[in-house]
């Protein structure tokens, strides 16, 4: 198939690219616009690959898209491309509306005019908010986004379910839980306190630490999103989720014993407004009718993550030295929301 991948240069999206490449699609066409979280050097190497090529440029842009559609005569779609991070949704939560919903939308709109095989909406387990100690999210689980982030990510999710019902656009719709693995911005939890640690700088802790996610290796997320693009039932939609429940204080704690940091790095500092007290997800369906299961334990994906930023420290350090500083100063800095402070102050 020729797939146009959006936001291939991000986290999920560049492993994905690096994924269907090897696992020998036929064409991959990367649409990314570069924002602050899009790296080419997460695709060092495949610049001259002959069946991969680049195009910077935005969801938005219906002509660049229309082009990209006839030109690259495209078979299916996978959208990745979103603005992505909680903690900037609760600042700017516009730039979510713009790219998560009104990109989306843009997005379909284009690709309708097209044959394709598929459309796959990359989603999130957040669209479902928050539990309680018990239960996991389900497929028909209502939707109730907490976190501007997630009202986006669940509107642009009801505008893919719309054009499947009322144009039969053949779209899929999948929702993982929290992923972590190589490529991944530090300003998400597992690399920001892995850099953070390796510079003996404070891990600040939102809240009192108890939040769970579900934890899941990034490859794991691409061999199901592989599945999904090739054999997803048009109209469905497909839990994912690595069933690996995690306090974000035992989490944090797991990683200063793999790098043989001291525990005094943690900090508590004032929780996160909003903040989903525990995600868990249900991913029965997805491993009965496509017959995915992971394939890394928790174990083994934590350990490679952290050997990967111990390696590749060069990728990471041009990150924090560059644009993040002023969004680290700006969360963590003098005046910042998430300054430190005691753990009684955040309760
Ligand atoms: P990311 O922030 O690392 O990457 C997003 C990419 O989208 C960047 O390369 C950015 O340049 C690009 N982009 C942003 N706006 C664009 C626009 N207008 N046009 C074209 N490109 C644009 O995000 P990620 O963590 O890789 O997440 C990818 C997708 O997966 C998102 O849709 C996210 O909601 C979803 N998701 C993420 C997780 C997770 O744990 N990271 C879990 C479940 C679902
Ligand atoms: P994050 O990586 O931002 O993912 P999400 O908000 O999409 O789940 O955060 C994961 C968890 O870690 C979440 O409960 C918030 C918490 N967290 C901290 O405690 N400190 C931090 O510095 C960050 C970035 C997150």
């Amino acid at each position: 198939m020729h797939v146009l991948v959006t936001g291939g240069a991000g986290f999920i999206g560049s492993n994905f690219v690096r994924h269907l490449l090897a696992s020998g699609e036929d064409r991959v066409i990367n649409l990314d616009l570069l924002t602050y979280a899009g790296n080419l050097e997460n695709l060092a190497g495949l610049e001259n690959h002959p069946r991969y090529r680049f195009v910077r440029g935005d969801i938005n842009d219906r002509g660049l898209l229309h082009t990209l559609f006839r030109e690259e005569d495209i078979d299916a779609v996978i959208h990745f491309a979103a603005e992505s991070h909680v903690d900037r949704s609760v600042d700017a939560p516009r730039d979510f509306l713009v790219t998560n919903v009104m990109g989306t939308q843009a997005l379909l709109e284009e690709a309708r005019q097209f044959e394709l095989a598929r459309f796959v909406q990359v989603s999130t387990d957040e669209v479902y908010g928050s539990l309680g100690p018990e239960n996991k999210f389900r497929e028909d689980s209502p939707l109730a986004p907490n976190s501007p982030y997630a009202a986006s990510k669940a509107a642009a999710d009801i505008f893919c379910r719309a054009y499947n019902r009322t144009y039969g656009f053949p779209v899929v719709i999948t929702r993982c839980s929290n992923n972590y693995g190589p490529y991944q911005f530090p300003e998400k939890l597992i690399p920001l306190m892995i850099a953070n640690a390796l510079a003996d700088k404070p891990l600040p802790i939102y809240g009192d630490g108890q939040n769970v996610r579900d934890w899941l290796f990034v490859s794991d997320h691409c061999t199901a999103l592989e599945m999904v693009l090739h054999e997803g039932k048009p109209g469905e939609v497909y839990n994912i989720g690595g069933n690996n429940e995690m306090k974000n204080l035992d989490l944090v704690r797991l990683l200063l014993a793999q790098l043989g940091k001291s525990e005094d790095l943690i900090t508590f500092v004032p929780d996160r407004p909003g903040h989903d007290r525990r995600y868990a997800i249900a991913a029965d369906k997805i491993r009965e009718e496509l017959g995915w299961t992971p394939a890394h334990t928790f174990h083994e994906g934590l350990s490679s993550t952290v050997q990967w930023y111990l390696e590749n420290r060069q990728w990471w350090e041009k990150i924090l030295s560059g644009d993040y500083g002023q969004y680290y100063e700006k969360m963590y800095g003098k005046g910042g929301r998430h300054q430190a402070g005691d753990p009684e102050d955040s309760a």
